[in-house]
Formats: structure tokens, C-alpha cells, sequence
């Protein structure tokens, strides 16, 4: 049995979609803390367990009877979530699962990103647990950039802090396929592969692709890091994500979200999906 904690996200959903063409349902689990966000899994015949990384009790119950289990980093910056992934290493541990996969930072092992420290803690126990592991290092996610066409259309500008840092970002559906191949491949135990998108862009290099499919110029607008914090913090987002996104276009501008690694094309058997077609179909 395949079981995927915080089944409900976003990947979680297109990890399950994967593995629906590559398995019968009866042969996934999907971990969820609300089974009203996963009917739509249900209906496919995915069995749904109650697994909130909060509730170590509740994960070892869960966890009862898996074989591999794909551990989606905590979407819950306010929390501690290098325990919470704890808890789940542990109650995976307690209830005899193979393998963990674990969805990690790109670079993680020289990243000094804000957000990396969770992952390389998070790392370091699940080596340390003897259980045989995955590291499935994501990049950034495309739809970081594309989720915000709307308010890039309104306001007529891009604004970032990451400068000329070229991004290896990839499409969130692409990190899905790597995970679901690894989950239903063997011979992956304790690798780690750095999963990035094969052709980086700078975020002027999108503002380009992103004016030309749109008919209309929308520059990049690189601002100094307090500044692109304020401009976040005025459009409403909670300070401690800002602090994170800020830190990242910092990040980013020192080439921490670059790589040149193909290990993601190479799990999924094709060039990865292009900042044009990520663009085109969010537009
Ligand atoms: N590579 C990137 O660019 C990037 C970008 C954003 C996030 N991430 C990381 O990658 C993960 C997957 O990305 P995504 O975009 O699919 O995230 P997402 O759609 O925002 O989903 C976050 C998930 O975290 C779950 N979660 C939060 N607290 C939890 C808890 N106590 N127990 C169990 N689950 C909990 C949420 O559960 P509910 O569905 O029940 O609310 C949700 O399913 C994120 O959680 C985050 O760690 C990566």
C-alpha cells in the first residue's frame, strides 16, 4: 500500500493522479486531516485515513499496513514543522513502513534559505530513523510565479527581489510524476535527487514570456528586499510568510534556487514541462 500524507494539497492531488495511471486505487492511501476536501479522491476509489502531522497517535494508526509513504512537507509555516514531520517519521517507524519519501528544498544540503533549515533538520532524523528513505529535493514551483497573473495583469508589473537569479523552477504536476515514479519504481532507497526544471529563467526572462502571451508589456520590477516586503505586507499577506518570500528573492538573486541537475526529467522520461506551457495554461 501507497500512502500520501497531506493528500489534500495541491501535489498531494496530482501525486494521486499519477499513481491513478499507474496502479489501481484500491493500492493508495490518502492521508487527510478534513475528508470533506477529499471526496473528489474517494470517488476514485482512494481510501481516505484521517493523518494530522499534529496527532502522533492518529499517524500511527494510519500508518498501519504501508508500505511507502510519501511525507508532503507540512503546508503550516506558523507551526513547528520540522516536529510535526518528526512525528510522522516516527509513527511511520512505530507502524513498520518501507520507505518514506520525503519532499525536500532544492540544494538542501547548502541552501541557506529561511525555509530550508525545516527541510534539512527534517532530513537529517529521517536518515537517522533507519527507516530507507527517499529525498525528493523540489525546486520552486513555476505556479509561484503564475499564480499571481492576475494581480501582475492588475498593477501592469512583476516585482520580485530575486535581481538576475536564474530560477530552476519546474511544474508543480512535474515534481507529482518524479514522486509517483519513485513510489511504484524500485530501487530508490536512500537516494536523493535534486528535481529542477531543465530550462531556468530570471524572473525578467518570465515578464518577457509572460508580456508576449498576454499582448502587453509587463515589466519586472526588481526592488531591494524591505521594499518587496512592504509591497507583500500592503497587499495583505501574514508577516511571517512575507519574511519567508522575502528571503527567498534573496535567495534566489544568489543563485539558491538554480541547478543544474536533471534528475527530474529523468524520473519522469521527458524534457520537463516548459515556462511557456505553464504560462499558456494559466492564462
Ligand atoms: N516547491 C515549492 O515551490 C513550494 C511552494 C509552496 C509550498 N511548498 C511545500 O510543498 C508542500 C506541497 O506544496 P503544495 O503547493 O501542494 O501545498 P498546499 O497546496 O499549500 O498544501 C499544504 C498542505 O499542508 C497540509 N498541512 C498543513 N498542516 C498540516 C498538519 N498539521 N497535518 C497534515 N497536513 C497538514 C495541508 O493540509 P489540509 O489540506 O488539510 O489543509 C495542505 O494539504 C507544501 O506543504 C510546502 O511544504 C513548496
Amino acid at each position: 500500500m501507497i500512502f500520501i500524507a497531506a493528500a489534500t494539497s495541491q501535489l498531494g492531488n496530482l501525486v494521486i493522479q499519477s499513481l491513478l495511471e499507474k496502479i489501481p486505487a484500491s493500492q493508495i492511501i490518502a492521508g487527510v486531516r478534513d475528508t470533506n476536501k477529499a471526496q473528489n479522491l474517494s470517488a476514485k476509489g482512494v481510501t481516505l485515513r484521517i493523518a494530522d502531522y499534529n496527532d502522533p497517535d492518529g499517524l500511527e494508526r494510519a500508518l498501519l499496513g504501508v508500505d511507502k509513504l510519501l511525507l508532503i512537507s507540512s503546508g503550516d509555516i506558523a507551526a513547528s514543522r520540522q516536529q510535526q514531520h518528526a512525528n510522522v517519521i516516527d509513527a511511520a517507524k512505530k507502524a513498520g513502513v518501507g520507505l518514506i519519501a520525503y519532499t525536500s528544498i532544492l540544494n538542501a544540503d547548502t541552501s541557506e534559505l529561511l525555509l530550508a533549515k525545516d527541510h534539512q533538520e527534517t532530513e537529517k532524523y529521517l536518515k537517522a530513523s533507519g527507516v530507507p528513505y527517499v529525498f525528493l529535493r523540489d525546486g520552486w514551483y513555476i505556479e509561484n510565479y503564475t499564480g499571481s497573473i492576475p494581480v501582475a495583469l492588475q498593477h501592469g508589473a512583476i516585482i520580485g527581489a530575486s535581481g538576475d537569479g536564474k530560477i530552476s523552477a519546474a511544474a508543480r504536476k512535474d515534481y507529482a510524476e518524479a514522486a509517483a515514479v519513485v513510489l511504484t519504481s524500485d530501487g530508490h532507497e536512500n537516494k536523493i535527487y535534486e528535481l529542477a526544471g531543465d530550462n531556468a529563467f530570471t524572473l525578467n526572462e518570465y515578464a518577457d514570456e509572460l508580456s508576449k502571451q498576454v499582448g502587453k508589456t509587463i515589466p519586472y520590477v526588481n526592488l531591494p528586499k524591505d521594499e518587496y516586503a512592504a509591497a507583500l505586507v500592503g497587499a495583505g499577506l501574514p508577516e511571517a510568510l512575507v519574511n519567508i518570500l522575502a528571503d527567498s528573492d534573496i535567495g534566489a538573486s544568489k543563485g539558491q534556487l538554480y541547478s543544474k541537475s536533471k534528475d527530474l526529467g529523468g524520473l519522469i522520461g521527458r524534457p520537463t514541462t516548459t515556462l511557456k506551457d505553464v504560462i499558456a495554461s494559466s492564462i
